[in-house]
């Protein structure tokens, strides 16, 4: 009897504890929501720490959950953590950049064009098409481990295919989720502990963990960057700095993966160059193509970097492509793990964000209602642009030699500009700051001259010059 009684204690003892450990986690959000959330649960949340706008909470699911409910289907999120020491000491680090900020340079024509010319929006419909037949990537279920090793044995053929040995592949467990995250790597020939990476989310996740089709949210992010593999692969792709692409676990529960790989890279003291972040690229909401999320959680340098990539390779021609800007204002997705550790990230984004796709962590986000891939090509493009320029390599680039160059310098309200191999006219000028506004243009200039920038308030700009051929000349300038 007395035997009994204990095994009964015992027993709703560990219940009460297991329940506790499923239904409570440590985390860290907007103190502003953390408030918000407790003004409405008191019972349901703890605030542990506040510093600056970001809070540690201990937090019940369900509460938590409500973060999601607040915006009909997601909205201003929170980030997992293993432990209430990790979260408080996540909010009180004060990250610096382990790195200078790069001068970003665009040199490397010939092989880009290349490159863009090989992009095939046929292989994107294809992954799409096979991570969506998973019915679920739902990170605790065997579907999204299964998606985890499918994607590696792509990955891996790929690189098989293209009789390459200096490409690796590490399936990396994880502690808040069952499901692992991919990182696949080539290793640079010159500056190997520099890294330029690229990533996105390979799980999914609906109110049904046994119905979540994620087409869009995000095997389109996956395609995306499968099909930057695919062609870098197939034209023997060499970098001088390491490449690494990334399929993370569990984002959709706080960007689990992606936060405990840009903590173990932040702990090693590894170098990360750059980062850039696909998530939802094939759903073509806006009338823009992409739309670079400009908030605090990405980098205003690599963003304008990007707007610099686009104007220069995607301005006119086959592979013309227009851009916005836009936000999330929140921690929406896994560029903000490596923002967090102080590195530079950019998350180019498939429309506005209030023109994105509406049935994403829906049952009904399927390939059929996202688009055709076509949308989804021109991140693919974006990507290949960042990857070749910014993880140069020094044995491919044939197109320096005639390229033409432009100097710029900002004196009293002016910008003094000089363009090197252009002969006669400048066709236009265009200045577009970083939240991809063009703010001044000019018409008809010569290859020398001034242009009146008083109306420019201090900050980063491009200029986008366009020589009497039409071929775009691009460089940015600060004004102080
Ligand atoms: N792909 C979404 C993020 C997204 C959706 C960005 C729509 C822009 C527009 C991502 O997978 C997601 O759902 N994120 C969560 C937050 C995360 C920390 C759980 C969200 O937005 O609620
Ligand atoms: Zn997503």
């Amino acid at each position: 009897m007395k035997k009994q009684i204990y095994s009964l204690l015992i027993l709703m003892v560990s219940g009460l504890l297991f329940a506790q450990e499923n239904d409570w986690f440590h985390a860290t959000m907007y103190a502003e929501n953390a408030q918000a959330l407790k003004d409405a649960n008191p019972d349901g949340i703890q605030i542990l720490a506040t510093n600056g706008d970001q809070s540690a909470v201990y937090v019940k699911e369900d509460v938590a959950h409500q973060l999601h409910g607040n915006v009909v289907i997601h909205g201003p999120g929170f980030v997992f953590k293993k432990s209430e020491q990790e979260a408080i000491s996540f909010i009180q680090q004060n990250f610096q950049r382990a790195y200078d900020v790069m001068d970003f340079t665009i040199t490397e024509d010939a092989y880009v064009q290349e490159c863009l010319d090989m992009v095939n929006a046929q292989n994107i419909e294809e992954t799409i098409l096979m991570l969506e037949d998973f019915g679920t990537r739902y990170h605790q279920r065997a579907e999204a481990e299964q998606a985890i090793y499918d994607l590696r044995d792509k990955w891996q053929a790929l690189a098989t295919a293209a009789n390459r040995t200096d490409v690796s592949f590490e399936v990396v467990e994880h502690f808040g989720t069952p499901m692992p995250s991919l990182i696949m790597t080539i290793e640079g020939a010159e500056q190997p502990d520099e890294y330029v990476i690229i990533g996105g989310h390979a799980d999914s996740i609906t109110q049904f963990a046994s119905n979540a089709p994620g087409a869009d949210d995000n095997a389109s992010g996956i395609a995306t960057i499968t099909e930057v593999i695919r062609v870098l692969l197939d034209n023997n792709y060499k970098p001088q700095k390491t490449v690494q692409f990334m399929a993370y676990a569990a984002e959709e529960i706080g960007l689990v993966g992606s936060d405990e790989i840009a903590e173990d890279y932040f702990n090693d003291n590894k170098n990360v160059v750059a980062y850039v972040q696909f998530d939802m690229t094939n759903y073509n909401g806006s009338v823009q193509d992409i739309a670079i999320i400009q908030d605090n959680y990405t980098s205003g340098d690599l963003n304008i970097f990007l707007i610099e990539l686009m104007e220069h390779y995607n301005n006119t021609g086959t592979h013309a492509l227009t851009y916005t800007s836009s936000a999330c204002n929140y921690a929406c997705s896994d560029h903000a793990s490596w923002k967090a550790r102080g590195y530079l990230a950019s998350f180019p984004f498939e429309a506005r964000f209030n023109d994105s796709n509406p049935h994403i962590h829906t049952t009904g986000d399927v390939y059929s209602v996202s688009g055709d891939s076509n949308h989804a090509a021109k991140f693919t493009k974006l990507g290949l642009e960042f990857i070749i320029e910014v993880a140069k390599r020094s044995t491919l680039s044939t197109s320096e030699v005639s390229k033409p160059s432009v100097s710029l310098v900002v004196n009293n309200k002016e910008l003094i500009y000089e363009i090197s191999s252009a002969s006669g006219k400048i066709k236009s000028l265009e200045i577009i700051d970083t939240s991809a506004r063009r703010v001044l243009s000019k018409s008809n200039l010569d290859a020398s001259g001034k242009v009146n920038i008083s109306v420019l308030p201090a900050g980063v700009y491009v200029a986008a010059f366009k020589d009497a051929q039409g071929k775009s000349i691009v460089k940015k300038f600060l004004v102080k």
